[in-house]
C-alpha cells in the first residue's frame, strides 16, 4: 500500500510548478538527509571498504525479512558497524526497496565516508567503524517541517504535545508496541479535522532510552515546527513525525484548499 512519495508526488508537483509557481511555498521535507563524517575517509581496495560493502549487503538482504537489523562485519581495527531501521508500517518489500535507495544515497552523499547515516521517506541507514549498536545517541537531531501553519497553533501545539507524550509511553515501554506507536487524534482546523502521529525507537536501546530519545524529539518538534501542519524529527536512535493525513495508512498529502489556503498564490 505505501508507495514512494516522493515517486508519488512527482507528476502533481511537477503540474503545480507549472501552473502555480508559488506552490513551492508547499514543498515539505523531500528525503534524503544525512550526516556524515568530517574527516574521515577510507581508502579504495581497503579492508573497511571490503567490509562496508558486505556489510551493506548483508544488511540489505536482511531488509526484505525484517524492519529492523544491526550487524558488523570484519576484524579488529577495521571492523564496520551497520544498522537500518524501516518505519513498522512499511512492507518487508518497500523496506529492502528503501534500503537499497539508501544505501545509494549514502555512498553518494557521503562518498568513501567512514561514518554516515541517511534517512529516507520510510526509512533510515546508518554504519561507523565505532560500535554504536545499543548506544543512545541524541546529538544531531534534524527537523523538518511543512511551511504551511495551521490556523490555532496554540490549541494545536497541545493537542501534538499530549498525542506525542501518550505514544512516546506506548513505544518505550508497552512490551507488545515493538517501539513503535501511531495514533490519530481529532483536532478542527481550517484544512483538516485529525491529527496523526507515529513514533519509533531504534530497537538495539533500552525502554528507558527510547523514551529519553522521544522526550528530546518532542522538545524539538515543539521548540521548532509547532506551528506547522506536518513535521518530523530524524534522530539516530528514534523517529518522530506528525501530519493532518494518515500517512502511516499509506495516505498522501491532500491537494491544498485553495479557497482557504490559496490566497497567497492565486
Ligand atoms: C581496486 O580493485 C579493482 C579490482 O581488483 C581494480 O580493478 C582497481 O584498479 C583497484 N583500484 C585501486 C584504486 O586500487
Ligand atoms: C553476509 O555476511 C556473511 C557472514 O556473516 C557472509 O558470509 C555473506 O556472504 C554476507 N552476505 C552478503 C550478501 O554479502
Ligand atoms: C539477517 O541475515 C542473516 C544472513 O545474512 C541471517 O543469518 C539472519 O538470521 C537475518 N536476521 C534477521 C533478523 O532477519
Ligand atoms: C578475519 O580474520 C580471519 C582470521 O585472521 C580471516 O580468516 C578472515 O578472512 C578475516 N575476515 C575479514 C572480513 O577480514
Ligand atoms: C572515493 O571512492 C571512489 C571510488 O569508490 C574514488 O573514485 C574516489 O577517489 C574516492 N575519494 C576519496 C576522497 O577517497
Ligand atoms: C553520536 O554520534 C556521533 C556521530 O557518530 C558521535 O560523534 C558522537 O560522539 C555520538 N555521541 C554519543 C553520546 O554517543
Ligand atoms: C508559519 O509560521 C512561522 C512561525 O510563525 C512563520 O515564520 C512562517 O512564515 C509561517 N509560514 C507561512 C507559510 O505563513
Ligand atoms: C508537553 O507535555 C509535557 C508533559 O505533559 C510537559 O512537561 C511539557 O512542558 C509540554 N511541552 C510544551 C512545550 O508544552
Ligand atoms: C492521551 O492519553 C490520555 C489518557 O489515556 C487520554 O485521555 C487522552 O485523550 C490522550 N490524548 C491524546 C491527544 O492522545
Ligand atoms: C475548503 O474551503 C471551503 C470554503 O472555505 C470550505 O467550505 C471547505 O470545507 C474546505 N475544505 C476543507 C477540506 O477544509
Ligand atoms: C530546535 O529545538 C531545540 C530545543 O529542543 C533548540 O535547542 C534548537 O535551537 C532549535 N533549533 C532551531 C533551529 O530553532
Amino acid at each position: 500500500m505505501a508507495h514512494y512519495r516522493s515517486v508519488s508526488l512527482i507528476i502533481p508537483f511537477l503540474l503545480a510548478y507549472l501552473i502555480l509557481p508559488s506552490l513551492v511555498y508547499l514543498s515539505h521535507a523531500d528525503p534524503p538527509y544525512q550526516l556524515c563524517s568530517e574527516p574521515g575517509y577510507y581508502a579504495v581496495n581497503s579492508t573497511f571498504q571490503n567490509n562496508y560493502d558486505n556489510l551493506v549487503a548483508n544488511l540489505s538482504s536482511n531488509a526484505s525479512l525484517s524492519n529492523f537489523y544491526s550487524t558488523s562485519y570484519g576484524n579488529n581495527t577495521y571492523r564496520v558497524y551497520g544498522q537500518y531501521m524501516c518505519l513498522n508500517y512499511v512492507s518487508n518489500q518497500d523496506c529492502r526497496k528503501c534500503i537499497d535507495l539508501a544505501s545509494q544515497d549514502i555512498l553518494r552523499l557521503c562518498p568513501n565516508d567512514t561514518e554516515a547515516i541517511v534517512w529516507e521517506e520510510f526509512c533510515q541507514l546508518r554504519y561507523s567503524g565505532q560500535d554504536f549498536i545499543g548506544h543512545l545517541n541524541i546529538t544531531g537531531n534534524i527537523w523538518k517541517d511543512n511551511v504551511m501553519n495551521v490556523s490555532q497553533p496554540d490549541q494545536f501545539k497541545l493537542v501534538v504535545n499530549t498525542s506525542l507524550q501518550n505514544l512516546s509511553k506506548v513505544a518505550a515501554f508497552d512490551p507488545l508496541s515493538d517501539m513503535y506507536a501511531t495514533g490519530a487524534v481529532e483536532f478542527k482546523d481550517a484544512s483538516a479535522s485529525m491529527l496523526y502521529a507515529l513514533v519509533q525507537c531504534g530497537r538495539d536501546i533500552s525502554g528507558s532510552d527510547c523514551n529519553i530519545c522521544l522526550q528530546q524529539a518532542i522538545k524539538d518538534v515543539l521548540a521548532n515546527c509547532s506551528f506547522s501542519v506536518g513535521a518530523r524529527i530524524l534522530s539516530r536512535s528514534c523517529y518522530l513525525r506528525y501530519e493532518q493525513y494518515a500517512f502511516y495508512e499509506g495516505k498522501t498529502a491532500p491537494e491544498p484548499n485553495q479557497t482557504t489556503q490559496g490566497g497567497k498564490f492565486i
